[in-house]
């Protein structure tokens, strides 16, 4: 296949709001961010073993719940201390009321 799969109904993640998910075996984030643009992170905090879904979203950026590492969702850059790896994020787009994710 092309790698595209649907992880989540699209009205399931509110604007300003992030969700877990898990597809292929990955847990990814699916953000809703306050500008209406759909983003799909790794849910993995790349310091460590926290999820992102749990932390604290301001826009569009991400503080880490564990040691409150800030990433910018839409490019995944890792912008406050102690996070240094950017996180990854994936091709997404929304079609038939689904966010659709190209996973490598
Ligand atoms: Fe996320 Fe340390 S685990 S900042």
């Amino acid at each position: 296949t092309d790698g595209w799969k649907a992880v989540t109904p699209a009205d399931e993640v509110e604007e300003d709001d992030v969700v877990c998910v898990t597809a292929c075996g990955r847990r990814l984030a699916v953000f809703h961010l306050e500008d209406g643009e759909y983003v799909v992170t790794d849910d993995r905090c790349t310091h460590g073993e926290a999820s992102l879904a749990d932390g604290y979203l301001d826009g569009d950026t991400i503080e880490c719940p564990r040691h409150q590492g800030v990433f910018h969702v839409p490019t995944g850059k890792a912008m406050s201390p102690p996070v240094v790896d950017a996180l990854p994020v994936y091709p997404t787009r929304i079609e038939d009321g689904q966010v659709w994710v190209q996973l490598p």
